[in-house]
Parts: C-alpha cells; sequence; structure tokens
C-alpha cells in the first residue's frame, strides 16, 4: 500500500516556491513520452534532472534539449559517442552504460518515473527507492521478477511508491479511506486486446502487426503484446500482490473492452468502488505526478451517455493460457514469477521478430517453467540471486525456441 502522504507532502511544502525535481527512467517510450509531455504543459513547475533511453540516441537528445536536462543517459554503451555528439555545446551531461542508468536514478530528485520495459529496469528504479525519492512505477516486471525484495527496499528506504499502470493507479484511487481487513478483493480489467473475440485457430496464425493494433490503448510494444496474449493482466495480478499485499485469492480479473473501468474494489458493507477514465495512460502518470493534489490532464472526458453500455465478461483461460500460467506462478511463489518473466520476455521478442507463433508464446513460457524446477523452486533473496534467476530462465526459454519455430 502507499504511505500516507505526510512525508512526501512536507517535501512538497519545503519546495513549495521551487521546481520539483524530476527524473524519467525510459524517456524515449511511450509512458516516458506521455510523462514529459504532461511536464512540458506545466514548464514552471519542474526542473528535469535526468532522462534516460535505451538505444535511441536521437529522440534521447532531443528531449533532453527540448526539457533542459541536466543529464542524459543511453543505456547501449555504443550510443555515447552520437549522444555526445548530438548534445555538444547544450551543456546537458552526456553518458552510457548500466553504471551511468545508476548514476542518474541516484541523481537527488524529489521524483522518479520508472519506465524502463523488462526486467533491465529492476535495478535503475531499485537505486531510486534506496535513495528515498517518490517512485512512480510504470515498470511491471520489477515487481514480478523481485517483488518481496522490492518491497521490502520500499519500506527500508520509507520512499512513496506511486503505481502507474492504470488499474494499479485506480486500485490506489478507489482504496483510499478503506482498512485492508476491510477490503474483500480488488477486480482489475482487462480490454481483452486485439484477439478478445477470435478462435484459437484464428490466433494461431496471428502476425505481429495485428497483435501490435490495440483497439484502446497507445503503448510500447512488449506491453502491446502482453495485453494481446493477457499475459499483461497476469503480471498485473502479480504486481497488485505486492503493491497492496492481497492474496491471490482476493485479486481478480474481468474483461471490458471498452477500458472505461480500470478497477474494482468490493468492500465489506457490500459496497464496490470503481474508477472510471477514458484510456489514455497520461491520466494515471498526472495522478502520480501531481500527487497528492490534482493536475488538469487535457484528454477526453467520460461520456457514459454517449457510451451508453459498458460491458464486462470473465476472461477466457482456455484461449488465453497466459493468464492461467500467471495466476499459477502467483500461488506458486518461489523463483516462478521471476522465470515466467525472463521467458515471457524472450518469447514476445521471438514473436515480433517473426521466429514463434502467437499461441506459442504461452506455450514456450509455460515449457521453461516445466524446465526450471531448480529455479522456481525457492525465492531468490537478493537482487544478485533474481538477476542469476532471470538470466539463467532466458538461457533455457532460448534453447527452448527452437521447439516452437515457425517454419521457413
Ligand atoms: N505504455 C503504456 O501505456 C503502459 C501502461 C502501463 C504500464 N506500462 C509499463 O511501463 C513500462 C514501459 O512501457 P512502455 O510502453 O513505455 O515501453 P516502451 O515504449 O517500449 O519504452 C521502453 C523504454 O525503456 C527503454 N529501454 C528499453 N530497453 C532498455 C534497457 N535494456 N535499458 C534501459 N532502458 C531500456 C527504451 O529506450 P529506447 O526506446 O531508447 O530503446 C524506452 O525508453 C513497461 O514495464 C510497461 O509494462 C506501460
Amino acid at each position: 500500500m502507499l504511505q500516507s502522504p505526510s512525508s512526501f507532502t512536507r517535501e512538497l511544502e519545503r519546495h513549495a516556491s521551487a521546481p520539483r525535481r524530476i527524473t524519467v527512467l525510459g524517456a524515449t517510450g511511450s509512458i516516458g513520452e506521455n510523462t514529459l509531455d504532461l511536464i512540458g504543459r506545466n514548464a514552471s513547475a519542474y526542473q528535469v534532472v535526468a532522462l534516460t533511453g535505451g538505444r535511441n540516441v536521437a529522440r534521447l537528445a532531443e528531449l533532453a534539449i527540448l526539457h533542459r536536462a541536466e543529464l542524459a543517459v543511453v543505456a547501449d554503451p555504443s550510443g555515447y559517442a552520437s549522444l555526445k555528439a548530438a548534445l555538444a555545446g547544450t551543456g546537458i551531461e552526456a553518458a552510457a552504460g548500466e553504471e551511468a542508468l545508476l548514476e542518474a536514478a541516484r541523481r537527488p530528485a524529489d521524483w522518479v518515473m520508472a519506465a524502463i520495459v523488462g526486467a533491465a529496469g529492476l535495478r535503475p528504479t531499485l537505486e531510486a527507492v534506496r535513495q528515498g525519492t517518490a517512485t512512480a512505477i510504470a515498470n511491471k516486471e520489477c515487481l514480478v521478477t523481485a517483488g518481496a525484495i522490492f518491497m521490502a527496499e520500499v519500506a527500508r528506504s520509507g520512499t512513496t511508491l506511486l503505481p502507474v499502470d492504470s488499474e494499479h493507479s485506480a486500485a490506489t484511487q478507489a482504496m483510499v479511506g478503506a482498512k485492508p481487513e476491510r477490503i474483500e478483493r480488488i477486480c482489475i480489467t482487462a480490454s481483452g486486446g486485439p484477439f478478445r473475440a477470435w478462435t484459437l485457430a484464428q490466433m494461431a496464425d496471428a502476425r505481429p502487426e495485428q497483435a501490435l493494433n490495440h483497439p484502446n490503448w497507445s503503448m510500447g510494444p512488449k506491453v502491446t503484446i502482453d495485453s494481446a496474449t493477457l499475459m499483461n493482466k497476469g503480471l498485473e495480478l502479480i504486481e497488485a500482490h505486492h503493491l497492496f499485499a492481497l492474496p491471490p485469492d482476493k485479486l481478480d480479473v474481468l474483461v471490458h473492452p471498452q477500458s472505461i473501468v480500470h478497477c474494482l474494489v468490493y468492500l465489506a458493507d457490500g459496497s464496490v468502488i470503481a474508477h472510471m477514465s477514458c484510456p489514455d495512460m497520461r491520466t494515471p502518470i498526472a495522478y502520480s505526478l501531481a500527487w497528492p493534489e490534482r493536475m488538469h490532464v487535457p484528454n477526453g472526458r467520460v461520456d457514459l451517455a454517449k457510451l451508453g453500455a459498458l460491458t464486462f465478461e470473465a476472461p477466457d483461460v482456455a484461449r488465453f493460457p497466459a493468464l492461467r500460467l500467471a495466476r499459477q506462478v502467483l500461488e506458486a511463489g518461489g523463483g516462478a514469477p521471476t522465470v515466467l518473466n525472463a521467458a515471457n520476455e524472450v518469447a514476445v521478442e521471438a514473436f515480433l521478430r517473426r521466429r514463434i507463433g502467437f499461441l506459442s508464446i504461452a506455450s514456450l513460457v509455460e515449457a521453461t517453467l516445466a524446465a526450471c524446477p531448480d529455479l522456481v523452486a525457492s525465492a531468490p533473496t537478493t537482487v544478485e540471486a533474481v538477476l542469476a534467476v532471470d538470466s539463467a530462465a532466458r538461457n533455457r526459454a532460448s534453447a527452448l525456441l527452437s521447439r516452437f519455430a515457425l517454419a521457413g
């Protein structure tokens, strides 16, 4: 759960007259760009400390210049020379590589957006948490791979953790004022993705461009494919388990094709608190950026009369086995979530490179879990151990790829 706003509010008051110092990890991605869009609209209220990217040097340099960042870091060391050249004469520091990424996360700031995709986000996000910087967390994979370790660091440092996933942001807002023991369960919603109504036979032939064509949300490629398989919802169940300290049997998923209701919180008195907003990530990002206040977001407003109906249905785990696997892993615990996440990252990349078919994403994850009883058996207790399990699971998933390879 979120800590009380008091310590963070004191911080805000301390800086009341000064712009808030912010860092965006994963600035060149979909969440990073949306975050900087909001910051750009309120430029006098923010001072950008550091921006980081993975490989997209040109966009990183543009953003760093536009937002007058102090530091720009590209994770790929081979991008250093071109980043330095692009920033020459601007006074913006350029750096590259993993250590530089950690240094960016460590730089004193009031707020950091953790929006690197995948397990690669774990160490930089933890670095920000250890500093006690208020952390807006979009990167769900770090909670999936290392949830217990991550939440222990949050508790130790006393940092404020602000969920950015729309469902978890919605849950946070719907739970305000509710004592944990009075929360019976929470139900997060899924749009169902582009293949919600497809048969298994149709999905067997689904191509990357079809899976990337999400009906409601505009997101980066990895999370868009995860939305098509429903693995995203499975990862979000594990994320919710850690964020809200709720057991698996109090966490549910409903398919809601309109993506207007993001979460329902069921309370002991029979009340259900639902959170609604149009499907635009700037709304949950703004909640984390302005918290504990609210800021204006220039996006659509929910018009229920125009929508006419909001519909809900149970997820079909026979057609979307990734959701079943993620739930099994959540219940099993140990190293299973780390293995699931690593195998899924390998599988999604292989699908995007047209090496395996769409249905093979979940099959490869399941085969990797079955092939890794040693890794699944016990929970890694240090970050180094998590990274070792992650790396071993990636190797095993890669070795199993040929079993699922597409002909030709
Ligand atoms: N997009 C959404 O609407 C949404 C919604 C909810 C949650 N999330 C979560 O937010 C996270 C980011 O999603 P996204 O959609 O913004 O992803 P994205 O568009 O693919 O952006 C990912 C960011 O991470 C950087 N990156 C990639 N690999 C890296 C590495 N090895 N080291 C350091 N940086 C690396 C990318 O840099 P380059 O592009 O420069 O390579 C980019 O800045 C994911 O965990 C996702 O599940 C996203």
